[in-house]
């Protein structure tokens, strides 16, 4: 079924719906797998048109694939973005936007917690390439304002941020920008909340990227990434920033697989915020536990801010033990139910320690000033029972 088909159809519909590719004769209940490099023309001519652009169709699997087109499709109708991509990675599509979006001599203003990779490609990566990046934290929308300059042409963010679970005011800090200049464009990275819990772009976002490894598949079997927006930018992306700079292709097998995890993202997001309530909770009570940072709890800084903005807070917490570093990694390992992994989202309970895994890419001056501590342990809460969960954290703690 076609978007257009599904205009007024609500979440659930669209998330197993839209984006179907259907081959008239066999009709397919699910959309097969294209595992094809390239598509076959009828003649010269037709190839020819397809380069230009005169006639749609597919060309070769680095420019677009059925089961790509699908994601895209259904993405975009979930963000309500006019548009989406899928890449081969959640980088793939942060580097993928930030080439197309960014030339020398422009201005990034980003958010200073971001994923480790994310803040590496910023702060090592595009510098080497004449961009000028500057990271502050967006909580303070002071900050936002008094860091943007004429040459700032993107501005970057997660929200809740990884891995310290801060919230930014995604339409406070568009219209700040928007206002400063209606061009330069606003990236949220909604991999934490999915459109399930979170749309940026109807808060006034401009662009949305997502690890798609995460909850979008929710499986932990593939790496992939997505990008939303406008169909200017996103075909930008898709002919220049991905065909060209990144090359960062997701493979059909992959978007298939990403495509059966979409049918159901609904329901497992509702089971992740509930067992993560459930389990914050819990932490927060516990005399063993210093503090627990979740958007769900009443001691988050920035609740109200969740309340408007998401519609549920999401299945990550991350905490502080009150004890040394030694017990808390004495803690980590002890656990037999959570399984010590980095990556999020998936049905598994997963635990990490941010400081020496998923953001061993900043230092320790650059944790402190992102507010990223370094005894921090995150959570991605699955869908087990929840009972079973807390027995095995109460386990753990039990031990130190
Ligand atoms: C918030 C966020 N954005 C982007 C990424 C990068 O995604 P990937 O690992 O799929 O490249 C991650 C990975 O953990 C992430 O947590």
């Amino acid at each position: 079924m076609s978007e257009h088909d599904m205009k007024g159809q609500g979440f659930s519909t669209k998330q197993i719906h839209v984006g179907h590719f259907d081959i008239p004769g066999i009709n397919p209940l699910a959309t097969p797998i294209f595992q094809t490099s390239t598509f076959v023309f009828d003649d010269t001519e037709q190839g020819a048109r397809r380069f230009t652009g005169d006639e749609t169709g597919y060309i070769y699997t680095r420019l677009g694939n059925p089961n790509t087109t699908q994601l895209g499709e259904k993405l975009a109708a979930l963000e309500g973005a006019e548009a989406a991509i899928a890449v081969g990675s959640g980088m793939g599509a942060v580097t993928t936007a930030m080439w197309t979006a960014l030339r020398a001599g422009d201005h990034l203003l980003a958010d200073d917690s971001l994923y480790g990779c994310t803040f590496s490609y910023f702060t090592h990566g595009l510098t080497r390439f004449g961009v000028e990046v500057t990271l502050v934290d967006f909580s303070n929308l002071e900050n936002v304002k008094n860091n943007l300059r004429p040459n700032t042409k993107a501005v970057y963010f997660e929200s809740p941020t990884n891995p310290n679970l801060k919230l930014v005011d995604i339409s406070a800090v568009s219209n700040i920008v928007h206002a400063h200049n209606p061009e330069c464009l606003v990236f949220v990275d909604n991999t934490f909340c999915t459109p399930c819990l979170q749309q940026p772009i109807k808060l006034g976002a401009d662009v949305v990227i997502h690890s798609a490894t995460k909850y979008l598949n929710g499986h932990g079997d593939v790496i992939a990434g997505m990008i939303a927006g406008s169909s200017a930018f996103i075909s930008e992306c898709n002919l220049f920033g991905l065909k060209d700079m990144t090359g960062a292709v997701l493979g059909p097998f992959e978007a298939f697989l990403i495509n059966r995890g979409f049918k159901t993202l609904d329901i497992r997001m509702e089971k992740h915020c509930k067992n993560a309530m459930i389990i914050a909770e819990h932490l927060e009570k516990h005399p063993k536990v210093k503090r627990v940072l979740y958007p769900g709890l009443e001691s988050h800084p920035q609740h109200e801010l969740a309340k408007r903005q998401m519609q549920d807070f999401g299945g990550m917490i991350s905490f502080e033990l009150n004890t040394t570093r030694e017990e808390s990694a004495k803690f980590i390992n002890s656990l037999r139910l959570c399984t010590l992994a980095v990556s999020l989202g998936d049905a598994e309970t997963l635990i990490e320690h941010p400081a020496t895994m998923t953001h061993s890419t900043y230092t320790a001056e650059e944790l402190l000033k992102a507010n990223i501590p370094q005894s921090l342990i995150r959570i991605s809460v699955g869908l087990e029972d929840v009972d079973d969960i807390i027995a095995d954290l109460e386990y753990g703690l039990s031990l130190i």
